[in-house]
């Protein structure tokens, strides 16, 4: 028998998942702290992510990251749910505990604020953040950056989302829609839309960046997205993709499962590229 049959086995869950790097970056991590893990993709159907979570389990599964499109459900189906996944309304974390019970997590908005502070030096404490879009991307990631004292303002293009949004989150610290007048630069834009999967630039003024501001796109992208690029047009002071926050919510969820935290630093330096 071979011995990785002995390891604990952790997936991605997904649909589409194939091209997940999540496999590469767990793989690393483990491999990097000496953890004996087996990680792998796993296709769900549409229709079929419980009865597929429910199987992983049957076959030794023990932790499991969940994307697109199953974060939702995996909220639901979490028997357990940790405080920032119950703000988050989302699960990209699942860890079966000692009793059988299924924990549900939500590691994006670690990942992020990781990524933006550690990796980035981003002050957010006096930051003004726009964050683009109102979806399941920015409700991962609210608590933590109000929790850090950013004061943040959210533009979408279907205003009434993100007014639901801010009045679930504005107990937390300084959130508001973006108003008609004119704004002055912000420090940060964050992109969390989803327009860069499809290469749409989601609403931006100009008067919004500034040669001091960082631009931010969640999507991890190998070549600049189309925010990006309207961004170094506009002479935005840097631009990044999400890479920063996969790996760190990858490391987060690596934690949550094993008690250890693995370092990133050669990953994103090298972009994924280590051996
Ligand atoms: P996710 O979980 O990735 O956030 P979502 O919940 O469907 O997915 O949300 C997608 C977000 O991207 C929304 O804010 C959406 O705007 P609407 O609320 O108006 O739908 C935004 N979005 C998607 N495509 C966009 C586009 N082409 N331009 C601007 N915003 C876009």
């Amino acid at each position: 028998m071979s011995a990785e049959l002995n390891h604990d086995q952790y997936a991605v869950i997904g649909h589409p998942v194939a091209h997940s790097l999540s496999p590469r970056i767990h793989q690393y991590f483990a491999q990097q702290t000496q953890q004996p893990l087996t990680y792998q993709a796993l296709l769900a159907p549409l229709d079929g992510f419980a009865a597929s979570v429910k199987k992983f389990r049957e076959q030794g599964g023990v932790g499991a990251n969940v994307t697109v499109p199953f974060k939702v459900e995996a909220y639901h189906l979490a028997q357990q749910l940790t405080p920032r996944a119950q703000l988050a309304k989302a699960v990209n974390t699942l860890a079966w505990q000692a009793d059988g019970q299924l924990l549900g997590d939500n590691t994006d908005g670690a990942g992020l604020l990781r990524d933006l502070t550690h990796n980035l030096n981003l002050d957010l404490k006096t930051a003004r953040i726009l964050i683009l879009g109102a979806g399941g991307a920015v409700r991962g990631v609210l608590a933590p950056l109000l929790e850090a004292g950013a004061q943040l303002v959210i533009s979408n293009r279907t205003p009434e989302r993100a007014f639901d949004m801010i009045s679930q989150f504005a107990q937390l610290g300084n959130i508001t829609f973006i108003s008609d007048q004119p704004h002055t630069a912000f420090d940060i834009i964050i992109n969390a839309t989803s327009a860069s999967l499809q290469q749409d630039l989601p609403h931006c003024e100009t008067t919004w960046i500034s040669p001091t501001t960082v631009c931010y796109d969640m999507v991890y992208a190998a070549e600049p997205t189309p925010f990006m690029q309207f961004a170094t047009a506009h002479s935005a002071t840097r631009c990044v993709d999400g890479l920063g926050m996969l790996i760190e919510q990858a490391a987060e969820a690596f934690f949550v499962w094993r008690g250890v935290r693995p370092d990133t630093e050669e990953l994103i330096k090298t972009r994924l590229q280590v051996r």
